[in-house]
């Protein structure tokens, strides 16, 4: 099994702008490197927050050997703790989402108050100290409606995201959404390749039929110029919506982690349907104008989105396994819309349930021709596939910094939106 001075060696001998070599797509030993140097360190995107809207809701989200509970408490902040009691470590809450007024544990049934505070253990003795016992937090961080967590001990800098995206995010009012369908699939694959499959376009126009009705594959509209210029379509729109009150303009984190930029969709199109009308009338958020395009965001290793100006759509990525990555699909409207009266859930849905479908099997058949001995690292396309240069480069630089404690330096350069 691979260990991390191999990882570290076939990151140093890759080849630049090339997909990476076979053990990064399936060796067992890759997978737990990428778990520990990665998952284990980043924040992570789990919930919008509207899942959890009154006290003692809660969602556990596992990512590898970790199970999180995510709740939200009397006070209605959200926080996370680990999935683990302080008596003999059963888990708490056995069932992926629900409601508890306490955080009662199935096994000798201490109990818990919804701040992680021990509130009751049967006869443990005079010399036991339940203030010592509370159950172990994560961190937690509640970015505009949405929650991200990091399992680290020492969390790396948050602040950064959230102030650069914080303002983007605020017009699409998410406190204020509720859920109107979640999808969870499997995909047979390598967390990287769905998320290099994510980062391009090239494979749209060939793929997603009903993705293109409204979305722009062509790199030169949905793209950023080698030189860091927009072509002047995309900077008309900018112009447009910071106008009108949204925040816009193209941003990418120095570091290469996360980018924010409200794109503009085809000519006409208002949101992501089929006949490219509008799929909600009650509309989340109070982004100023009609046709605002796609606030586009991305946060590695977990989370791209899209923000409408009708709603808006989360997407969270978790490795099951060296081949097997979960995407979770969260459609979020107004709190006040009401299905069939000012939305049809097929007609919101059916775009991205199409696209996803369609990005699994693509990931899939990438995964299965990745796994021949006949494969080695092929060329990217430097125009259409510029955002998997850059999301590799993040990747190989972060494991690197990782692996040899060193520390950040920027990565990633220019890199196109186009993506989706
Ligand atoms: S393991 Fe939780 S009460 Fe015993
Ligand atoms: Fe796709």
């Amino acid at each position: 099994m691979l260990r991390d001075s191999d990882v570290l060696s076939l990151l140093m001998r890759r080849k630049p702008a090339h997909s990476l070599a076979q053990p990064f797509y399936g060796d067992p030993g890759v997978f737990q490197v990428d778990m520990e140097k990665i998952w284990y360190r980043e924040w992570l995107f789990t919930i919008a927050a509207c899942e959890i809207p009154k006290p003692g809701d809660y969602v556990v989200h596992e990512v590898g050997a970790y199970s999180v509970v995510i709740v939200r408490g009397n006070d209605r902040e959200i926080r996370a703790f680990h999935n683990s009691c302080r008596h003999r470590g059963s888990v708490l809450c056995k069932t992926r989402k629900g409601r508890h007024p306490k955080l009662v544990c199935p096994y000798h049934q201490w109990t818990y108050e919804l701040d992680g505070k021990l509130l009751w253990a049967r006869d443990m003795g005079p010399d036991f100290d339940p203030s010592k016992h509370g159950l172990k937090p994560v961190h937690c961080r509640n970015l505009a409606g949405l929650v991200y967590i990091c399992l680290a001990d020492a969390a790396p800098d948050f602040d950064r995201f959230a102030e650069t995206v914080t303002p983007y995010l605020a017009v699409h009012d998410l406190e204020n959404a509720k859920v109107a369908h979640q999808s969870t699939i499997i995909e047979n694959g390598n967390w990287k390749l769905v998320w290099e499959n994510n980062r391009e376009c090239y494979h749209c126009a060939g793929n997603h039929p009903s993705l293109c009705r409204t979305y722009p594959e062509d790199p030169t509209i949905s793209g950023v110029a080698a030189d860091g210029k927009f072509p002047d379509i995309v900077e008309k729109h900018f112009n447009r919506l910071e106008a009108a009150g949204a925040p816009s303009r193209f941003k990418l984190d120095p570091g290469g982690q996360f980018r924010v930029a409200r794109m503009p969709l085809l000519e006409g199109a208002q949101s992501y349907t089929m006949d490219g009308k509008l799929a909600v009338a009650k509309r989340l958020g109070r982004v100023g104008a009609d046709q605002a395009g796609t606030l586009l965001m991305f946060h590695y290793p977990t989370t791209w989105n899209h923000f409408l100006g009708d709603h808006s759509i989360t997407f969270r990525v978790t490795p099951r396994g060296p081949l097997e990555t979960e995407v979770q699909t969260t459609w979020l409207v107004n709190k006040d819309a009401v299905e069939g009266q000012d939305y049809d859930l097929k007609r919101l849905t059916e775009v991205w349930e199409h696209t996803n479908d369609e990005d699994r099997e693509v990931v899939e058949n990438n995964q299965r021709g990745i796994l021949s001995p006949a494969y080695e690292p092929g060329p990217y396309s430097r125009s259409h596939e510029d955002g998997v240069i850059q999301f590799s480069d993040w990747y190989a630089e972060t494991m690197i910094r990782a692996i040899t404690g060193t520390v950040a330096g920027p990565v990633g350069g220019q890199a196109r939106v186009a993506a989706e």
